[in-house]
Order: C-alpha cells, then structure tokens, then sequence
C-alpha cells in the first residue's frame, strides 16, 4: 500500500530504545547530542524577536513564491556583508534547508536519477533523497589530518544517473571545509557531466579564523549551475522560526530556466510563512547576538577537548575548521553500538556513534559543541573515563 519514499522498517532502533527506557526512569542523561540551540541555553534577544514577527505586515497575505522582495534583498545583504554579490532577484526562500533539498532534487531529478552525497556527512541526506524517489549515491571523504573530497572517487562515482553533487561547508559533523581548488574541481565536473552543484552552507558562519583556503560561500559561482543553501537554523540559532534560503548561479540561461521552474515548485507549496518573511530583515540584524554566543560555546568546548585530550591519550579529538560537533576517534574497546550503548546505560551520557554518519570504519564517536560547558565537561569526562575503565580492562 505505501510508497517506497518512506522506510519500509520504522521501528526505533536499540540506541533510541534504550533512551526511552532511561528518560522514563527519571535517568538524568547528559545529552552530548543536543544540537538544538534553544534548548541550550543562550540569551536570546526575545522581545526583540517577537515583535519583529508581529509587525502589522504579517496580516496581509500576498505571496511571492520566490519569497518577499524585502527578505530576499536581506538575504542578499547577508552575503555583501560576506563579501559575496547576491542579487536578490537570484533568491528563493524556503521554510528550511530541508525543503531546499526537496524543492532541488525535484527541480534537478527523476524517479530513479541519482543525487552524490558525500560520507561521512549528514544523515538527513539518505531519507530526504528517498522521499522524492531519487537514490542517494555517496562519495567519500578521505582523511588525511583534514577531511577532503576524494575527487578521482568523485569522479568514479558521478555516473550516467547523476544529476548532482552535495557538499555541505562546513561539514557535519567533520567541520571540515570546501577549499577553492575542490571548488574548482567541482565546477569542472559539474559543467562537463551537466550536474548542479548544492552547497549547504548552513554552518558557514561557525568556521575558525584561520582557514584561509577556504571557500566562504559558493553563491556567485559562475562556471556551473550552482545553489547555495542556508538558513535561520543555524545562521541565527532560530530552527523553530522555519526560513532558509538558495540562491541560485551559474552561466545565466541555465540559471534563469533553474529559477523559472523553482518558482513553478515553490508557488504549488507556498510553504514561507508571511510574519517570518517579514521578520526577516531584522531576524538577520539580530543573528549576530546568539550566534557569537555559540561561536564562544563552540571555542570553550573545543578548548576543552584539546586541554584533556593530549597527544597520548588514547581518544584524539579531531582538528575540525568549523561547525557545531566534534569527532572523537576512540581506540576499538568495544562494537560502536556497544560502545554508545555502554556510556547511556552505565554512564548516563548520550553521543552520537560514527556509523550514524557513514564513517568508513569503526572507531568513531561525534559530540555537540553546544552544551553548556559544565554539562560537556562533565558528559565528556564520563566518556573519558567510561572508554579508559574499558581499556584497563582490555577491551
Ligand atoms: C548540514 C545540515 N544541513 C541542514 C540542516 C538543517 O537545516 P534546516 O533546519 O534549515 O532544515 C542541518 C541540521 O542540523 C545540518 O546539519
């Protein structure tokens, strides 16, 4: 009777059970998952906030399925003040990024055509792939003391069904970024197989100062059909308040036709609520507010990891350029599941394990940077100790 656009198998895995069982018992679980930033403790500006979305616009209702003229120029104010020419008439609101992806893999493929998607990366990208029937084809990321894309894999893997490549700058949860050389790699590939590129940018104002080969936005690319994706989520730590964005480039009759049947896709959801397009100005006037809080979170919580974990200690935080998480290479003592399944249930801590991101191989742990950080240093402190009784124990 159903399609095969949602998981044949819904049921919770052992990891999410065992979660349910320990919050029903009271259990205080520190959760080093938490990646909502309005569970996590920061300032917001509220009355600030509220009543930019109670302004008096909000009442009339007259759509633009590209998205309000005054929020798209706001975005494009957003990259000026990036260093990158947006024109606002190149812009497309969305409620999310995750309607981005939809409204792109229904813009750029068929049932059956196949979309790259980079690993270890976000694990939205499989589901949100399947939902609009187009097979999500990974490529790798090799590791080398920084995460790269492995453009001969690349290559090898964007075949006759491919219709587009997905980069995410900078990576969850790697925090690694998109280099001007991959960048031009890229637009190489793109134009020669006719692919368009997306770029998810969502983390891109939570980058380390000191990455300068780093690609600050691919809005603006020119060489190949190309959308930048971003957002409220994570640019103004407002997830609930559901806007985001693509801007769209590339040679111009290609992105003119691209954005001709975008606009056609959105105007049949219209799915922007009119308050927050009219909030929107303003929401990203406040951005800054929350997110040099988090930017400070990010740096402590790393500073943290760096001070515990020396160069003999047997966990090794991963340098990352940027984003919410850290990767936690651990030494093999137990199974990943065991290992994630030993610290809930032994040690009431929550990580993620690495397979949840399609790491290669095991050995791998990921943790948000957003707890506050006597709750990060001492779930992390649980993790050390929990991986170190395991050790002296021999595995
Ligand atoms: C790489 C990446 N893209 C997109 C999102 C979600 O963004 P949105 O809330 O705009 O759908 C997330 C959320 O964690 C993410 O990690």
């Amino acid at each position: 009777m159903f399609s095969s656009r949602t998981p044949s198998d819904l049921r919770p895995n052992r990891l999410a059970l065992a979660l349910e069982r320990k919050r029903a018992l009271g259990a205080p679980v520190i959760d080093l998952t938490e990646s909502n930033p309005t569970r996590a403790a920061f300032d917001y500006p509220a009355d600030a906030i509220l009543g930019a979305l109670a302004a008096p616009a909000g009442m009339r209702y007259e759509p633009d399925p590209r998205g309000m003229a005054s929020a798209r120029r706001a975005v494009s104010r957003y990259y000026a003040a990036r260093g990158a020419w947006v024109d606002p008439e190149h812009v497309v609101l969305t409620a999310s990024t995750s309607e981005a992806y939809a409204l792109l893999f229904k813009l750029l493929m068929g049932p059956g055509d196949h979309v790259l998607i980079p690993e270890p990366s976000y694990p939205l990208f499989d589901h949100l792939a399947r939902a609009e029937s187009v097979v999500p084809s990974p490529y790798p990321l090799a590791y080398d003391g920084a995460w790269r894309v492995d453009m001969p894999a690349l290559w090898d893997a964007a075949g006759d069904r491919a219709r587009a490549i997905v980069v995410v700058s900078p990576n969850n949860p790697t925090g690694s970024c998109l280099t001007e050389r991959e960048l031009a790699g890229l637009v190489v590939l793109c134009a020669e197989r006719g692919l368009g590129l997306i770029c998810d940018e969502v983390f891109g104002d939570y980058v380390a100062a000191a990455v300068p080969s780093r690609v600050r936005t691919v809005a603006g690319t020119e060489g190949a059909l190309t959308f930048a994706l971003s957002g409220l989520s994570k640019v103004a730590a407002l997830p609930q308040l559901k806007a985001g964005w693509i801007a769209v480039s590339g040679p111009a009759p290609l992105r003119d036709e691209a954005l001709a049947r975008l606009e056609f896709l959105a105007d049949l959801f219209l799915s922007v609520s009119t308050p927050v397009q009219v909030a929107l100005p303003r929401l990203l006037e406040f951005a800054p507010a929350v997110a040099d809080q988090v930017r400070a979170r990010i740096s402590g919580n790393r500073a943290w990891l760096e001070a515990r974990l020396g160069p003999d200690h047997p966990v090794r935080a991963l340098p990352a350029e940027g984003g919410w998480y850290a990767v936690l290479r651990v030494p093999r003592v137990l199974p990943e599941e065991d290992l994630v399944l030993g610290l809930l249930e032994d040690a009431d801590v929550l990580v993620h394990p690495g397979y949840f991101f399609d790491f290669e191989r095991e050995g791998w742990l990921v943790v948000s940077l957003l707890p506050p950080d006597d709750a990060f240093a001492e779930g992390m402190a649980r993790v050390l100790a929990y991986v170190d009784a395991r050790l002296g124990a021999g595995g």
